[in-house]
C-alpha cells in the first residue's frame, strides 16, 4: 500500500468509527457490534503504525496518549466560567421569575429547564471542528489545562459534524453504575475507595496521567455555547438565539446533551418540572443536585447581565439534601471473600429517600482515621449514587466526652489470625486461607446468580453449611445429600430437597460461569466469559502460563498472574478436582454453538419474559452463539418480545425486524437442542 492509498483509507476508517462513537454514545443507537468496532480500531491502529506521520491528535486512536504530565498549564477562559445562584424552595423560583419580569417589564418568559448535573464544569475549545483544548473551572476565570484527560472521555467528540470554531461548556460526571462497579473494582484490589461519583470524577480530571483517567469511566454533557465564531457555521446553520436552540446545536454538532431538557412557556410549567425532577431523581443515571432554569431567548440575556459571580438570568433550584442525623451503635468489622476486612458503622435506623438505613460501610482504616467516626457520634448520613449509604460527616459538638478513636482489629475477628497490609495495600487483610468468614462470602458468590446460580443458598445458609462442617468450599457442594441438609437449623426435608435439587442443576452452567464463581481476584464476569470463550475446558487453565493467558486478548499481567496463582494453589487444584468428579461441567458452554440457530444473530430483548430473567435470556442468547444488543437498529436480526415491551418494539416494527414472542423463541431453541 502507498502513502496516498493509505491516506484515504485512514480517512475513511477514522470518519466510520466517528460516526459508531456517536451512535453510541450520544445518540445511544449503536449499529455494529463490539467486534466490528474492534477491528475498524485495529486496522486504524495497524495503518497509523504503518505510516506513523499521518497521526493526528484527534484521530480516534489517540484517546489514550502523551506521557504524565509535571502539572497543568493554566488557561484564561476566553469569558468567564460563572457559578449560579441557589434556590432552595419553589417560591424563590416564583420570586426569581417576577423579579426579571419585572426588570424586562414582561407579562410572561420562556425558561429551558435541564437537570442540574453534579459534576464538574469544564469548557472545550474547538477550532475547525477540531478538538483542540478542554480546561477545568478553576477560579472562573484561570482554569486548568486538563486536554489529555478530557480526550479520554468517551462521549467527548474529537471532532465534530461541522467543522465549526467554538468555546462549549458543560460537565463531567461519572454514572452511578459506573461509579459502583469503579469502587468494587478498588474495595476488592485494597485501594481506598471514593464517596461519592463526584468526588471520583474530580480525582480523575486531575490525574496527572491520562492513561489512569483512561481507567476511570468518565461522562460529559454540554449545555451551554461560550463562543461561537460564525463564520464557520455550515451554509443553511444559523447562529442561535434561544437557549433551546443552543441545545439543538450541540447536538447536531455532535456533543452529548441530556435528553431531559424542556422549553416551559411559562413559571408554571418550570414550577412543575422542579417538582418532578425533585421525586424522580433516582431514575437518572447520575446524580443531579437540582434543576438549572434559564431564560429562554439570549438577547435577554446580554439586557440582564451578570453579577461578578453569576447571571442573573439563570437560577439552580436545589434539591434538599437526602440526609438524616442518625447515632452510631457500634462499628463491626466485616471479613469479605478475598479477606478484606472492611469496617462497617452501625447507627439507629432511620428513613433516608424512602427507606430505612442502619449501616454505612466505613471502607478501610484510611477512610476511617479521616472520618474518625465513632461508637457514640452523632454522624450526618447520606446516600452516595442514591444508592448507598455513606456517613457524611460527624457532629463533633454533639460528641460525647469520654469517646475514643475507634481502632481497627489487630487479628480477624473470625478466625483470630493477625490481620495484614499486602504490598501498598490501605486494605487490611486476612490471609488464613481456612478462615470461615472469608470461606462462606466464599460459597455465597459461587452460588450467586451471576455464577453458578443455586437458589436457596444465601449468607445464612453458607455460614451454617462451614459451622456445621458440611462445606467449607464449593468443592463439598455437590456431595451433600438432603439428609445431612435437613439436620441444619430452620431446614426442613422439603427445603433440603430443593436445595440438593438447585446444586443439582447448577452442575451444567459451564466453564465461563464457572470461573467467575471461583472468585478468583481480578476474574469479572466479562473476563471470566473471554477466558471460557478462548481456552474451552478448564484443563486449559490448570495448564496455562502467565505469558500464555497475557496472549489472550484483553488479559492483563495483573489478571494472568493472579490466575497462575490461583491455580497454582494445592488447594484450589483439589477443589477443581473434586467438582470435576461430581460431574460439575468444565467445558464452555459456547462449544454448542457451532451451527446454532443463533450464531452471529443479533438479538434484542424488550418487556419481561414470564419463564426466564432478563439475565438468564441474554445468557441463553449467547449460549447459544448470538449477541444481545441494547437497541434496535437495521442490523439486529430480531426481537425478543415480552409483557408490556417498550418502544423498541415499535421501532422493531417500523424497521420490518421480525418479533418473536416468549414461546416462540424458546420453541426455537428448543428444536435445536432435541
Ligand atoms: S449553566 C453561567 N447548566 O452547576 C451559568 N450549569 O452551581 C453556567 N451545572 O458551574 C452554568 N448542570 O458546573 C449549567 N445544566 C446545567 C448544569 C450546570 C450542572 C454546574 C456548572 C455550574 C454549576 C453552578
Amino acid at each position: 500500500m502507498n502513502e496516498a492509498e493509505a491516506r484515504l483509507e485512514i480517512e475513511q476508517l477514522r470518519r466510520a468509527i466517528e460516526r459508531h462513537d456517536h451512535l453510541y454514545y450520544v445518540l445511544n443507537r449503536p449499529e455494529i457490534t463490539d467486534e466490528a468496532y474492534d477491528a475498524l480500531m485495529r486496522r486504524l491502529a495497524e495503518l497509523e503504525q504503518a505510516f506513523p506521520h499521518l497521526i493526528t491528535p484527534e484521530s480516534p486512536t489517540q484517546r489514550v496518549g502523551g506521557a504524565p504530565a509535571e502539572g497543568f498549564a493554566t488557561v484564561q477562559h476566553r469569558t468567564p466560567m460563572l457559578s449560579l445562584n441557589n434556590a432552595f424552595s419553589l417560591e424563590e423560583v416564583e420570586a426569581f421569575d417576577a423579579r426579571i419580569r419585572r426588570l424586562l417589564d414582561a407579562e410572561t418568559l420562556e425558561y429551558v429547564v435541564e437537570p442540574k448535573i453534579d459534576g464538574l464544569g469544564v469548557s472545550l475549545s474547538y477550532e475547525r471542528g477540531i478538538f483542540r483544548q478542554g480546561a477545568t473551572r478553576g477560579d472562573g476565570e484561570l482554569g486548568e489545562d486538563v486536554t489529555g484527560n478530557l480526550r479520554t472521555v468517551r462521549s467527548l467528540p474529537l471532532r465534530l459534524q461541522a467543522p465549526v470554531s467554538c468555546e462549549v461548556r458543560g460537565e463531567v460526571f461519572m454514572r452511578k453504575e459506573d461509579f459502583a462497579r469503579l469502587n468494587a473494582r478498588r474495595e476488592e484490589a485494597g485501594e481506598a475507595v471514593f464517596a461519592n461519583p463526584r468526588n471520583a470524577s474530580a480525582g480523575a480530571l486531575r490525574q496527572l496521567d491520562p492513561r489512569v483517567t483512561a481507567t476511570r469511566p468518565l461522562d460529559i454533557l454540554l449545555y451551554s455555547i461560550a463562543f461561537l465564531e460564525e463564520d464557520t457555521l455550515p451554509e443553511g446553520w444559523s447562529v442561535p438565539t434561544t437557549q433551546a436552540q443552543v441545545m439543538e446545536l450541540l447536538r447536531a454538532l455532535g456533543f452529548p446533551t441530556t435528553q431531559h431538557w424542556q422549553l416551559c412557556s411559562d413559571i408554571e410549567a418550570v414550577l412543575a418540572y422542579c417538582d418532578r425532577w425533585q421525586n424522580e431523581r433516582s431514575a437518572l443515571p447520575f446524580e443531579i443536585d437540582g434543576v438549572v432554569i434559564k431564560v429562554n431567548d439570549l438577547s435577554y440575556h446580554e439586557r440582564l447581565g451578570s453579577t461578578a459571580r453569576s447571571p442573573r438570568w439563570a437560577l439552580a433550584f436545589k434539591f434538599p439534601a437526602q440526609q438524616a442525623i442518625s447515632v452510631v451503635q457500634r462499628i463491626e468489622v466485616n471479613v469479605g471473600r478475598t479477606g478484606v476486612v472492611t469496617p462497617l458503622a452501625v447507627f439507629e435506623p432511620v428513613q433516608l429517600a424512602g427507606t430505612t438505613v442502619s449501616r454505612a460501610s466505613l471502607h478501610n482504616e484510611a477512610y476511617l482515621r479521616e472520618k474518625d467516626v465513632r461508637v457514640g457520634d452523632t454522624v450526618v448520613v447520606q446516600k452516595a449514587g442514591d444508592i448507598i449509604p455513606e456517613i457524611v460527616s460527624v457532629r463533633l459538638d454533639l460528641r460525647p466526652a469520654d469517646s475514643e478513636p475507634y481502632r481497627m482489629p489487630t487479628h480477624c475477628p473470625d478466625c483470630g489470625s493477625e490481620l495484614v497490609h499486602l504490598d501498598e495495600e490501605v486494605a487490611l487483610r486476612c490471609v488464613n486461607r481456612n478462615c470461615p468468614a472469608q470461606a462462606v462470602e466464599g460459597l455465597v458468590h459461587f452460588a450467586s446468580r451471576n455464577a453458578m446460580d443455586i437458589e436457596g443458598l444465601g449468607p445464612a445458609l453458607a455460614e451454617q453449611l462451614v459451622k456445621s462442617g458440611l462445606a467449607r468450599g464449593p468443592g463439598d457442594l455437590y456431595s451433600l445429600t438432603w439428609e445431612q441438609l435437613a439436620q441444619l437449623e430452620r431446614m426442613g426435608p422439603k427445603s433440603a430437597k430443593n436445595l440438593v435439587r438447585a446444586i443439582d442443576a447448577s452442575r451444567q452452567r459451564g466453564l465461563a460461569r464457572l470461573l467467575y464463581g471461583l472468585g478468583i481476584r481480578h476474574v469479572g464476569e466479562g473476563t471470566a466469559r473471554d477466558l471460557a470463550a478462548h481456552l474451552g475446558h478448564m484443563d486449559a487453565l490448570l495448564s496455562a502460563t502467565e505469558e500464555s493467558l497475557q496472549a489472550l486478548p484483553d488479559i492483563g499481567p495483573r489478571t494472568a498472574q493472579s490466575i497462575v496463582e490461583f491455580f497454582a494453589r494445592h488447594e484450589n487444584r483439589k477443589m477443581i478436582e473434586q467438582l470435576a468428579e461430581q460431574g460439575v461441567l468444565m467445558s464452555a458452554v459456547a462449544e454448542q454453538t457451532q451451527g446454532s440457530v443463533l450464531t452471529d444473530k443479533r438479538v434484542v430483548v424488550t418487556g419481561t419474559l414470564s419463564s426466564l430473567s432478563r439475565k438468564q435470556v441474554e445468557e441463553l442468547i449467547r449460549q447459544h452463539g448470538g449477541t444481545v444488543t441494547s437497541s434496535v437498529s437495521r442490523n439486529v436480526d430480531f426481537v425478543v418480545a415480552g409483557a408490556s415491551p417498550g418502544s423498541k418494539l415499535t421501532r422493531a416494527q417500523e424497521l420490518g425486524i421480525p418479533v418473536l414472542d416468549e414461546e416462540t423463541f424458546l420453541n426455537m431453541l428448543r428444536g435445536e437442542n432435541a
